[in-house]
């Protein structure tokens, strides 16, 4: 597109409204946390209100100009990225809880507040908000709807789909709706709420959602369990719940997870026995006191007799936040530790295992390395494949081959793609690994419903024809 476009937009938008070109606001907008992808938006529009939403679509829609919201850009699959160039659309700027409901357990938010501002704000008055993904300090509600977020306690609560009730959201061209009701049930039409959440800002711009809330649970026990095999540590998630245990989380992290994550923290005050392959963290939560230590009783033999070493109980406030921040920053570790891809694999929870045993033989057959964590009691693994010494050639050639034949397995296995990351621009080029041609079109018919231009976050979740 010819710069001048961007002058014209200017006087098409309200007085007031935040549009920019400055360097430094365009290169904070050219990147999300996926791998070291880089695009450049040639402007950036940080509105104030859905109005300014709205007057932005219209124009864009008119003009054909490509249009990529973001969030705080904690994304790992690329979603926010403007990989056409044209508009990023900045939701930061929409930030306020409009409105806490105690009668009804609601809470009305427009999609840049914090999650860790909201769960703090509506804990305040003893609500809760379950959804928390490990970067919930900086990542915003329109993101989490954007990817369907999930986050640790998913396995117990559900992930951001199961937490929207209705959406206020602007349409390509310029049309504001609200996809539902602000009720518990709603059998009325399409749902519409539920296909939003999810579709990475190709359908719709999000700019209010009316999100459910529930009683603060008041207790939790946490304990850090090591194995000496990372196979018995897969075995031993899905043994809890034949148990008859709902834990709160449980996340598994290979020893190298750990390792990376002491050395980008620099704690270094867990000790890990050297035989130590991985790690479950087990959290168990309830209303009452007296209901913790039944779960946790509940859950020592099925970890015993899977051989696990000696638990370590975090039992004070102090300790839980730091196995909590340790496993919220291996994602980041990673990251700082070396180029790397990541696959956000989810599989029926009893076949971790397996998926496990597979990621390991690909890695052998194609000669990469791979630190994998991440939800375990959801069956999500997070398989960080670093570059290492990885040829540019098998990097850029063979890697996709192997990325491929581990998701078809992944499919074999009932499971698919993603379970909470998204699909983004990064997994596109595998959706046909889990679709049919027929259902690829058939998605590329809702969204050509939505957005017949094509103006939103173009280049995304859906392969071209
Ligand atoms: C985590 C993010 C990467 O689980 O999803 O840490
Ligand atoms: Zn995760």
């Amino acid at each position: 597109m010819q710069t001048d476009w961007i002058d014209d937009l200017i006087l098409a938008m309200p007085e007031g409204c935040r549009i920019s070109t400055a360097p430094d606001l365009i290169d904070r907008e050219s990147r999300d946390e996926t791998e070291d992808l880089r695009y450049e938006p040639e402007v950036v529009v940080e509105p104030a209100n859905t109005f300014e939403v709205a007057a932005l679509l219209k124009w864009a829609n008119l003009h054909k100009a490509p249009v990529t919201a973001s969030g705080a850009r904690t994304g790992l699959s690329g979603g926010a990225l403007a990989v056409e160039g044209g508009i990023a659309l900045s939701m930061r700027r929409m930030n306020s809880i409009l409105e806490i409901d105690r009668d009804n357990h609601q809470v009305r938010v427009q999609p840049g507040v914090i999650v860790q501002t909201l769960q703090e704000e509506v804990a305040q008055v003893g609500l809760f908000y379950a959804v928390d993904p490990a970067s919930r300090g900086t990542c915003t509600i329109g993101g989490n709807i954007a990817e369907n977020s999930g986050g640790p306690r998913a396995v117990k609560y559900g992930v951001t789909k199961d937490w929207v009730l209705n959406l206020e959201v602007v349409l390509a061209d310029g049309s504001v709706i609200k996809t539902g009701a602000n009720t518990l049930k709603n059998s009325t039409g399409y749902n519409l709420t539920q296909l939003l959440v999810g579709s990475e800002g190709t359908l719709g711009i999000v700019t209010e959602a009316t999100l459910k809330l529930m009683p603060l649970p008041t207790h939790q026990a946490l304990m850090l369990v090591p194995f000496n095999s990372a196979r018995d540590a897969c075995q031993a998630v899905a043994a809890i719940f034949q148990a008859g245990v709902q834990p709160s989380a449980l996340e598994f992290m290979e020893r190298a997870a750990i390792e990376l994550a002491q050395t980008f923290t620099e704690d270094y005050s867990l000790k890990l026995d050297a035989s130590t392959e991985a790690h479950l963290l087990i959290e168990v939560d309830a209303f009452r006191a007296e209901d913790i230590m039944p779960q946790v009783e509940a859950i020592l033999p099925v970890l015993e007799s899977l051989g696990a070493g000696e638990p370590l109980f975090a039992d004070d406030e102090a300790s839980k936040d730091r196995l909590w921040f340790l496993r919220r920053r291996v994602g980041e570790a990673v990251k700082a530790s070396s180029i790397y891809k990541e696959e956000d694999t989810v599989v029926p929870r009893a076949l971790l295992p397996d998926l496990l045993d597979k990621v390991k033989a690909i890695g052998a057959q194609f000669g990469f390395e791979s630190v994998c964590y991440g939800h375990a009691g959801d069956g999500n693994l997070h398989v960080n494949i670093l570059r290492g010494d990885l040829s540019e050639d098998a990097w850029t050639n063979e890697l996709p081959v192997a990325i491929r034949s581990l998701f078809e397995a992944v499919v074999v296995m009932g499971g698919t793609l993603s379970g909470e990351h998204g699909i983004g621009y990064v997994q596109r080029s595998y959706m046909d690994v889990v679709f049919s041609e027929r259902h690829l079109q058939l998605m590329r018919d809702v969204k050509t419903a939505f957005d017949p231009n094509g103006i939103l976050n173009p280049g995304k979740i859906i392969p071209d024809e």
